[in-house]
């Protein structure tokens, strides 16, 4: 939800027409994430002068503002600071004046670009006005602008350092934000910080740096930018297993991580952004913030503060260090390459993206599974009481397909919450509970908050995830990354089918030690094995899913879809498919419940489809079959190539047998497609549906 991007190069001469262009890609790389307006703020060409452009809608339409303005696009700059913003209006509607950047005055002396919910603008708004101060948008960002005018303002015999003055800023807000300052009272300085939404920054230089973390300054009131050096052992780990590796133990300072490796200070660019993908391009060397850093950089350096300590909060104690890293996505896998869409690219990549999920963890000669994320925590997850899943949307879903396999296997109770009601209800946790994040990005709020409740309550938290350096990913004790790849499309495709495949092998894991289970597991890891040859199999059927999306179900205003056992999740994922890029009214219906409510509306007018794979369910979802034909539902049926006992005369969407509670990954392949024919038939923005965003970062 929402991108931030800002872009500080240091002794690196720069045009502006170059800047404005860095600023736009890091924008247009984050669009999928969802926004609705879009803006920047860079020098002007005076000192201390910003120049603004904003426009509602679309990146490209802020490019064609900026071609068409009449500033000076040659002018070139040394050093500079210049920050962006791709809004998704949450305080006020999406308009010229709510874009951000925003400002605190009319001459800009301090501009913020956020993504979150400041809870507590209202008040300071209050306060703010009743001190004189003007206010033109209805954001809640503008109070915050603003707020740190006044705080400026109000010392005026002894001006704060810029991170000083964010860090009291801060300290005012409720809520969950990211944040990009600049300030005409700092010049070629940039102040970043988060709470609860994501932020990195990449670092580029020419020459090697010479060392690759950056210290946490916990010093006094007064550790800024000049401030020399903080000497602290390296951490041991900030959360899980996910968290990368610490650097070396050694003493080190904080100045010199920015020299080249021959000790002298160098060009450098930083780029502050919510997303890797809009770095990517630039640089691969990445430090991804946790929340309550702030960090500033002036003057070629980057130094990274503590809003406060943890164990002031009654946390555990944090990091000393941040670590440099390298990002492991190429530019080409964020890249639409031969296909219309990304949703379509993403359908089409899962015969290798499930074989990236099990590669290196899955030995099919000795049908024994690997998952080095896990390992040291294998016996405390056999020990547990229940198994809590919690997860929003296909996440949820994806939990949702795997319970059934997680409780054969480990014979231990599991419960599967929607992460919003999960924390609606508070749950009862307890210290042996075992309780299991799910979530593609890693950054959705309502999962994060009840990671944090979980944590709170002393369970064992593990991450299921695909964002390597996510939130969640640093904030669980340990898990598994599903190796999906960057999922671009909002309608999440491949992440579930590695999801699905993920948390099956974590059931086949946490098994191994069951000889009874031998057969079964065994029989799965072969299912397995032929998987992505099957997955294959189901997409060259694309041509005739795209036959029924503008045929029999072209003008259709809803669609059921049922089915039950493992196939339940396929109807609810299947359901959420559709609705979310088609939108077409469409419901999972679990055939269990057919005659106790949703059979009413079945007449020879509601189209619905009938997931019908063999399994041991198979009579039963024959019988749900019955009742709806003797209703004249015409439905079509998802069966197995070779089930001839279909009726004559039936539409059918034909998939490969495998393994009963493999059989779920199959099926959802076809109702992706048919979701995306759908929408494209209909001319929807597939890959940015209305009223949503990829990363859900707000409650
Ligand atoms: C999937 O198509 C949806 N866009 C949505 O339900 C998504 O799965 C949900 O928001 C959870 O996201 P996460 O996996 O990144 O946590
Ligand atoms: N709450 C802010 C606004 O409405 C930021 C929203 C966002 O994350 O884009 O402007």
């Amino acid at each position: 939800m929402c991108g931030i991007f800002a872009y500080c190069s240091f002794l690196q001469e720069k045009d502006r027409k170059t800047i404005c262009e860095i600023l736009c890609n890091g924008l247009a790389r984050q669009e999928y994430r969802g926004y609705d307006s879009a803006g920047i703020g860079i020098d002007g060409d005076k000192p201390g002068e910003m120049f603004f452009f904003k426009e509602v809608g679309k990146v490209a339409g802020l490019r064609k503002k900026i071609a068409e303005s009449n500033v000076d696009t040659s002018k070139t700059f040394l050093s500079q600071v210049s920050i962006a913003h791709t809004r998704w209006a949450t305080h006020g509607p999406p308009s010229i004046v709510n874009c951000h950047p925003l400002k605190s005055d009319p001459k800009a002396e301090f501009t913020v670009v956020h993504n979150g919910i400041v809870t507590n603008a209202a008040a300071l708004r209050l306060v703010l006005q009743k001190r004189g101060y003007k206010f033109e948008s209805e954001t809640d960002t503008e109070a915050v602008a603003i707020l740190s005018k006044y705080i400026y303002d109000s010392q005026p015999d002894k001006r704060p350092s810029f991170t000083e003055l964010v860090k009291t800023v801060l300290k005012e807000l409720e809520g969950s934000f990211a944040f990009v300052f600049k300030s005409s009272h700092y010049p070629n300085e940039a102040v970043t910080a988060r709470r609860g939404s994501p932020l990195l920054i990449g670092v580029k230089t020419e020459k090697k740096l010479k060392v690759d973390f950056v210290d946490v300054e916990f010093a006094g009131p007064d550790s800024d930018a000049k401030s020399g050096s903080t000497l602290a052992p390296p951490a041991a780990s900030a959360g899980g297993l996910l968290v990368p590796p610490a650097g070396p133990s050694m003493l080190r300072t904080q100045s010199r991580a920015f020299m080249s490796e021959d000790g002298l200070p160098q060009p450098i660019e930083f780029f502050v952004a919510s997303d890797a993908s809009a770095i990517i391009e630039h640089t691969k060397r990445v430090l991804y913030l946790e929340d309550d850093d702030i960090a500033h950089i002036a003057e070629g350096e980057l130094h990274i503060h503590r809003l406060r300590r943890n164990e002031e909060t009654g946390g555990a104690p944090q990091a000393q260090h941040r670590t440099i890293e390298t990002l492991e996505i190429e530019l080409a896998e964020i890249m639409k390459g031969k296909f219309d869409h990304f949703m379509q690219k993403e359908i089409y990549e899962q015969p290798e993206s499930v074989v990236n999920t099990m590669r290196g963890r899955v030995n099919f000669d000795q049908h024994v599974i690997t998952l080095g994320g896990l390992r040291a925590y294998l016996n405390i997850i056999r020990r547990g009481r229940r198994i809590v899943f919690c997860a929003c949307g296909t996440s949820y879903h994806s939990a949702i397909a795997t319970r059934a396999i997680f409780e054969e296997l480990t014979e231990i109770p599991v419960s599967v919450e929607l992460a919003s009601d999960f924390l609606d209800r508070k749950t009862p946790i307890f210290r042996d509970d075992v309780c299991v994040f799910v979530s593609q990005s890693g950054e959705t709020a309502d999962t994060i908050l009840a990671l944090r409740y979980c944590l709170e309550r002393g369970a064992l938290c593990v991450g299921v995830v695909n964002t390597v350096g996510s939130t969640i990913s640093r904030e669980t004790h340990c898990g598994v990354h599903i190796n999906a790849g960057p999922e671009i499309g909002v309608a999440s495709t491949k992440a579930y089918t590695s999801q699905y495949i993920a948390l099956l092998m974590v059931a086949l894991q946490l098994s191994e030690d069951r000889i009874s289970l031998t057969e079964r597991r065994n029989q799965i890891i072969e299912g397995l094995h032929a998987l992505p040859g099957q997955i294959k199999r189901v997409l060259e059927g694309d041509k005739g899913l795209q036959e029924l999306a503008t045929g029999v179900l072209a003008n259709q205003r809803s669609l059921l879809i049922m089915g039950r056992g493992y196939q339940y999740a396929t109807c609810l994922e299947g359901a959420l498919k559709i609705k979310e890029i088609s939108y077409m009214h469409s419901e999972g219906i679990l055939a269990g419940e057919l005659k106790h409510g949703p059979l009413a509306l079945i007449d020879e007018n509601m189209p619905v489809i009938i997931v019908m794979t063999q399994d041991s369910l198979y009579p039963k979802v024959q019988s749900a079959y019955s009742q709806i034909t003797a209703r004249k539902a015409q439905p079509i049926v998802v069966c197995n190539e070779d089930d001839d006992g279909i009726p004559k005369g039936c539409k059918t969407i034909r998939v490969p047998r495998t393994v009963d509670c493999l059989q779920g990954i199959i099926n959802i392949i076809p109702l992706q497609l048919l979701s995306y024919h759908l929408a494209v038939k209909n001319g929807f923005d597939v890959d940015f549906p209305r009223n949503l965003a990829k990363s859900v970062t707000t409650e």
